[in-house]
């Protein structure tokens, strides 16, 4: 299959508590085990980090899910890079959907986010996709190029490789309503063809363009069969270290 490496990362949200997400971190470590080919992160709400970040073990990636863009200084409630850092992350979320739909931020506060991360040495995985208004008005790929051009705005070719690109649309993500694999993989393919021409073909071939809305253990073959699906950001099912391991399990049929 392809040469990318799958990736699967789990987004806690504003769930779990101090012992329930050490918990789930210790049940995620033991349901990854040994280096499987696919590459794990959990993306844990900000007071776990630490804790939670000690039971996930050296084969889970520890993520944040959000991140500010300064160093330091007055910022009330805002983290920095070096902060994530401090306490073992290695990964961000930028642009989540509901950062961008219910806090409010805009394509470029994400873009500058997605920059900022990148220069601190974390990966960024910037999340991109469309409304169900915007669906319906015909503007899914007119949205999600929007959404990359400003979320990689001033992105260099080097700093790309760390880049993971989670199309989610937002109709999609925690309403149980998943996108057919054919339109997930249509999205995925234009979003590919669309960074060849922001960078070139091999940038396009290496970067991992991952799905994410109502992704489960049942859905997710199929999902990953598709040729340009590299995995899955995965929000309710990773709450349950059952499911995590099984979605886990079914991308590493694409190693
Ligand atoms: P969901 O969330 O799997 O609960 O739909 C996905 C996400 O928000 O990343």
């Amino acid at each position: 299959m392809s040469t990318r490496k799958p990736f699967v990362g789990g987004n806690w949200k504003m769930n779990t508590d101090l012992n329930g997400a050490a918990e789930l971190a210790a049940g995620v470590a033991s349901a990854v085990g040994s280096d499987s080919g696919v590459e794990v992160a959990c993306y844990v709400p900000f007071p776990y980090l630490v804790s939670a970040g000690q039971k996930l073990g050296s084969n889970v990636r520890l993520g944040a899910q959000d991140v500010w863009t300064q160093d330091n200084g007055a910022f009330t409630g805002e983290v920095s890079t070096d902060m994530l850092k401090d306490c073992g992350v290695t990964t961000v979320l930028t642009g989540h959907s509901e950062r961008r739909h219910v806090i409010g931020e805009s394509d470029e506060l994400v873009g500058e986010k997605t920059r900022r991360a990148l220069i601190a040495g974390l990966q960024a995985v910037l999340c991109i996709g469309e409304t169900i208004e915007q669906r319906e008005a015909g503007e899914t790929d007119a949205v999600n190029e929007r959404q990359i051009r400003a979320g990689l705005d001033g992105v260099s070719a080097e700093d790309l490789k760390n880049v993971v690109l989670a199309y989610e649309p937002v109709w999609a993500i925690g309403t149980g309503k998943t996108a057919t694999p054919e339109d997930a993989q249509d999205a995925h393919k234009k979003i590919r063809a669309l960074i060849g021409s922001m960078y070139d073909e091999s940038a396009a071939g290496a970067i991992r363009i991952i799905y994410g809305g109502s992704m489960k253990p049942g859905n997710a073959p199929e999902l990953m069969a598709m040729d340009d699906i590299d995995g899955g950001l995965i929000g309710g099912a990773s709450l349950k270290a059952d499911d995590f391991g099984a979605i886990i399990e079914a991308a590493t049929s694409r190693v």
